[in-house]
């Protein structure tokens, strides 16, 4: 199969088989170019040159699940707990809006702590406060709490299925279930969310053909914004042996994503930028539209530890915040104005 064929059909019907998807996650040298170069093409033609800033929160490292990767998993005893106050998330995301954010992500551990009333009061300040979107990123909730935070006021919600291989999905998430995650997911789009999705790259076990399989499913689920990162071992997790994610099927991920989903939002992710220096860069070269710098204070960000050597964990905001602006700007991109509303979901609508 010629790339340039797989590529034309992707840019044509929004579709590719699975074995097409393979042959571009595979792709190397001028082809794998070709794909970076199609994909930066096409963004700019159905999203434009604007890169949307999202602020966020990380509210609570407290987290009732235990995720094999992750740094905030239950079992972990040294990670470092913290829970903000209402006022506090509020304040931050007051600042972050001074700051030009016009969207606030709250994200947290799975913490019970935050019952609905609780999410819903924050959710309903903030609102008051400041002209935001707010994205939600908490886990899994029964489908009244997720009602209750939209009617709140919340706008979309970000849940990756991490992985479309059931069987991996058991084995690295004990105690949950892949068909509770798919259903969460379609909930979301139900209820009016704008819909995150997305999964890691390079758990133990994945193979290009289950990365191509979390590529098709994505489509499937039809998300709005996808969240792609690498795996990145965390020292205090049952994978603390084993080798990170690539970057390079990372960027190729996002690019095929770009071709077959073109108005969605897809960030260049903090993962990404923590594994390679240009991480970001190069995922708003082949795709992305978006990132996330947070905004929260430096106390709580160091003790936010999904993985380690996270970048910007002793930069404070406002740094970020000229920072970004000036990746952004070296690009040849600009600043989005505005909540940065998923063109994918406008266009449902
Ligand atoms: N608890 C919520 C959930 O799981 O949806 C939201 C917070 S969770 C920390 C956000 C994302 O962090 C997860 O979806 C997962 O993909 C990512 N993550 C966790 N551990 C990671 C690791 N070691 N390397 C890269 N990403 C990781
Ligand atoms: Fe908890 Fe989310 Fe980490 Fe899983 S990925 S342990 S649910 S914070
Ligand atoms: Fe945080 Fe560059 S975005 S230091």
């Amino acid at each position: 199969m010629k790339i340039k064929n797989i590529l034309e059909k992707a840019c044509a019907k929004n579709n590719l088989t699975k074995d097409e998807i393979k042959v571009l996650l595979e792709a190397e040298d001028e082809d794998k170019d070709l794909l970076f170069k199609t994909a930066d093409r096409v963004r700019k033609e159905h999203v434009g040159d604007e890169v949307f800033l999202r602020g966020l929160i990380e509210f609570s490292s407290y987290c009732k699940n235990d995720c094999f990767y992750c740094g905030l998993r239950r079992s972990n005893n040294q990670a470092q707990r913290y829970r903000m106050q209402e006022d506090e998330i509020v304040e931050v995301a007051k600042r972050a809006y001074q700051m030009g954010y016009h969207t606030v992500v709250l994200q947290s551990g799975e913490d019970m702590f935050y019952t609905k009333d609780r999410m819903c009061s924050i959710i309903k300040k903030i609102k008051e406060n400041v002209d935001v979107a707010i994205t939600l990123s908490i886990g899994e909730r029964s489908y009244d709490e997720y009602k209750a935070f939209k009617d709140a006021g919340a706008d979309r919600f970000l849940m990756r299925f991490e992985t479309s291989n059931e069987k991996l999905y058991r084995q690295y998430h004990p105690g949950m279930s892949f068909e509770k995650r798919i259903e969460c997911l379609k909930w979301f789009k139900n209820l009016g969310y704008e819909l995150g999705t997305g999964f890691l790259i390079g758990l133990p076990g994945q193979t290009i053909d289950d990365l191509a399989q979390d590529i098709i499913l994505v489509k499937e689920l039809d998300a709005d914004m996808i969240g792609i990162g690498p795996f990145i071992p965390h020292p205090q997790t049952p994978l603390k042996d084993a080798k990170e994610g690539s970057v390079d099927l990372t960027l190729k991920s996002i690019a095929i994503l770009r071709l077959l989903i073109p108005d969605a939002n897809i960030p260049a992710t903090t993962a990404l930028g923590t594994l390679d220096p240009l991480g970001r860069q190069k995922g708003l070269m082949c795709g992305a539209n978006i990132v996330m710098p947070n905004v929260n204070n430096l106390k709580y960000k160091l003790k936010y530890e999904l993985y380690p050597g996270k970048i910007c964990i002793n930069e404070d905001a406002t740094k970020c915040r000229g920072c970004i602006e000036s990746i952004i700007v070296s690009l040849g991109r600009k600043v989005g104005q505005g909540k940065g509303q998923s063109r994918h979901y406008k266009r449902a609508a």
